[in-house]
């Protein structure tokens, strides 16, 4: 059955990924700067996804000019919170629920398209406060919370998530999460081929995802549906893991620091860009003591044999090869365990932790038991807005980051497709 698809825009066509080799230019850094009129017509919240850029390469900082370690609330270990999941979980109250469910019930009562969806037009006078801390946590503290207690069964799939984005937009602005548009996505084995690398994203396979970052400031997941086995989250703090780098091999760090790692847009390419990005793995935010950030997806530099060996960009040499697997290693050690169930809403702030999830096997299709299933979100938090000031163009956009394919419009569909 097709996915019922809430949105006042047209449904785009699936796009087929385009593994087209193109001559690179100087510069990847080029906006979308497609003319976008009738602008709120296509983007019902008024406005559009920024999308993946190089970075202003000038703005980029070398090594010596790192920290040898850093200190704060950022940084974390697995022991201080492993026996501890108060810490870093909130079971929804009642009241909190009742409220949400009230908004939602409101917003659907409307009529209004889900990808319009705003803190306007899903108010939350009480819960907005505790959302604001949330937030705040988020980008400048330990950078996750796991919620609990969301009534996905009670709700059904589109209550949930009208509340689930609703809840969201007091934390960032959704961006798009793929070439079609998707503001809503929805993690789920499709049966794609996890081997096909520079066509296939991962998050569509049961395999094994290695920590990365998503391309967003932050990402959520509300576990729907759990899989027969495995599936099992896995976060680290990706200032411990510098700290702990810097101590043991500095050299890795100065790798990740170099802006010479390619990353494979995966043919989620508007007109004119180029089809992978160009930066450093590590990078600091602008101004005086700018924290590190890390941007990283091993899939994504790995993918990109079909440009290397083409002689268009180098392959990866080897050690850039050791530090992909150094720094993978160094994840697996110092990563905090934890299992979603079913009505768990776990909140990761790409900035400053690396997330990773083990392979899984589904309840057999003859099962009563639905496939796994979360629902995605990809949250922005400009720098206008307290966000990191990351050294970007388009640093300040709303909805900076994501991914976003010349017009393509927001969509948000109630189930994988
Ligand atoms: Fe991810």
């Amino acid at each position: 059955m097709a996915a019922q698809v809430l949105s006042a825009a047209p449904i785009p066509s699936i796009h087929t990924p385009r593994p087209i080799i193109r001559t690179p230019t100087p510069s990847s850094s080029k906006p979308n700067s497609t003319p976008s009129t009738p602008f709120t017509s296509r983007f019902p919240d008024g406005i559009k996804t920024s999308g993946q850029h190089a970075p202003l390469y000038d703005l980029l900082r070398p090594y010596e000019q790192f920290p040898k370690h850093i200190t704060g609330p950022t940084v974390w270990k697995a022991e201080d919170y492993k026996d501890q999941p108060g810490r870093w979980t909130h079971r929804f109250t009642p009241e909190q629920i009742e409220e949400l469910s009230d908004a939602a019930d409101a917003f659907l009562a409307n009529g209004l398209p889900l990808t319009g969806i705003s803190k306007e037009t899903f108010p939350l006078p009480h819960l907005s406060a505790f959302l604001e801390s949330v937030r705040s946590e988020l980008v400048d503290g330990r950078g996750f919370i796991l919620f609990k207690g969301f009534p996905t069964w009670a709700w059904g799939n589109h209550k949930s998530a009208v509340a689930y984005m609703g809840l969201g937009t007091y934390l960032g602005y959704f961006v798009s999460q793929n070439g079609r548009g998707h503001v809503l996505g929805h993690v789920k084995d499709l049966g794609e081929d996890p081997t096909q690398i520079d066509k296939v994203r991962i998050y569509r396979t049961n395999a094994r995802q290695f920590f990365h970052a998503d391309d967003a400031d932050l990402v959520g997941l509300l576990c729907i549906a759990r899989a027969l086995e495995g599936g099992e989250s896995d976060i680290v703090s990706s200032h411990h893991v510098f700290n702990v780098l810097q101590a043991e091999r500095p050299d890795v760090v100065r790798t990740l620091t170099e802006p010479i790692w390619y990353f494979d847009r995966k043919g989620e390419t508007s007109r004119g860009q180029d089809d992978y990005i160009r930066t450093s793995v590590f990078y600091l935010e602008k101004g005086e003591n700018g924290r590190v950030y890390t941007k990283w997806d091993p899939y994504y530099v790995r993918s990109l044999t079909r440009f290397s060996d083409a002689g268009i960009i180098p392959p990866l040499s080897a050690a850039q090869q050791e530090a992909l697997q150094v720094l993978e290693q160094t994840c697996l050690r110092l990563a905090l365990h934890m299992i979603l169930e079913v009505g768990d809403i776990q909140f990761v702030s790409n900035s400053q932790v690396l997330h990773a999830r083990t392979e899984y096997k589904d309840h057999p299709p003859t099962s009563s038991f639905p496939r796994r299933h979360l629902m995605r979100l990809w949250l922005a938090t400009p720098e206008g807005e307290g966000g990191w000031k990351l050294p970007f163009h388009d640093s300040f956009e709303k909805k900076r980051g994501g991914i976003q394919v010349d017009d393509t419009p927001p969509v948000c569909p109630l189930d994988a497709e």
